[in-house]
């Protein structure tokens, strides 16, 4: 059967990811989640203090970051390493959803990250999900999808996913992180968030997590069905 790349853009916590990885599971296909490589170079240049306005600082730390997604047989599931050190919890935290997207607006970090991310995806057989695959990552992929939800009902799941992390956060200030990525995500210069011309958009404020990844994996038996 022939192997696409399916690419999932959207706005933060529509449930892009938790689809991803359902769809790529039930598919048999490689799971990449590029917010967590933006947010791995965020922790690093926060933890050796890398002057963002810098670019010589920001090229050479480029070069000391390796970033990968190792697969642990405990949990069942990818952990991102960032120099081979596991950061998955780490990268999560509140501290780097406030600075992650000042630093995924600086173009030498998307350069380097979006060519990791095209080679990552060169056999096919992909679910990536983030803010630009299929317009700058994947313009190709065989099927995009584009999703929304309302910011309200967004803030309210990333909570709830914060306190299942341990970590208690107000609810005001989250809708405040969520809106000004939004913003900042949606007018850089390089790799804007916006929906490709071709993508399927899907408002995820009032489905379920299942009927999401039901809904795309019947569109990509649907793509592969005709290729
Ligand atoms: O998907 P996420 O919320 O973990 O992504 C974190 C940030 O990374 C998000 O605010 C924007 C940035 N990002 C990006 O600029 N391009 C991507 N392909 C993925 C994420």
């Amino acid at each position: 059967m022939p192997k696409i790349v399916i690419a999932i853009d959207g706005y933060s916590s529509c449930g892009k990811s938790t689809t991803a990885k359902q769809v790529a599971a039930r598919m048999g296909y490689a799971y990449i989640d590029t917010g967590a490589m933006y947010r791995s170079v965020s922790l690093y240049f926060s933890q050796h203090h890398v002057a963002l306005t810098n670019p010589k600082a920001v090229e050479d730390a480029l070069h000391d970051i390796h970033i990968t997604f190792n697969f642990n047989p405990k949990t069942g599931r990818n952990e991102t390493c960032l120099n081979g050190l596991n950061v998955e919890e780490e990268i999560r935290k509140m501290y780097i959803s406030n600075i992650v997207s000042e630093v995924s607006a600086i173009p030498q970090v998307r350069y380097a990250l979006v060519a990791q991310q095209q080679r990552m995806g060169r056999k096919r057989g992909v679910v990536m999900d983030g803010r630009d695959i299929g317009t700058k990552v994947f313009p190709d992929a065989e099927l995009k999808i584009f999703m929304t939800a309302d910011p309200v009902i967004r803030a309210q799941r990333r909570q709830i996913e914060l306190l299942q992390r341990g970590e208690m956060v107000g609810l005001d200030s989250i809708l405040e992180n969520l809106k000004k990525r939004d913003f900042i995500d949606s007018n850089r210069t390089e790799g804007p968030l916006r929906k490709a011309e071709d993508a399927i958009e899907l408002d995820t404020s009032y489905i379920t997590l299942d009927e999401q990844t039901e809904w795309v994996i019947q569109l990509a038996d649907e793509k592969i069905s005709k290729l």
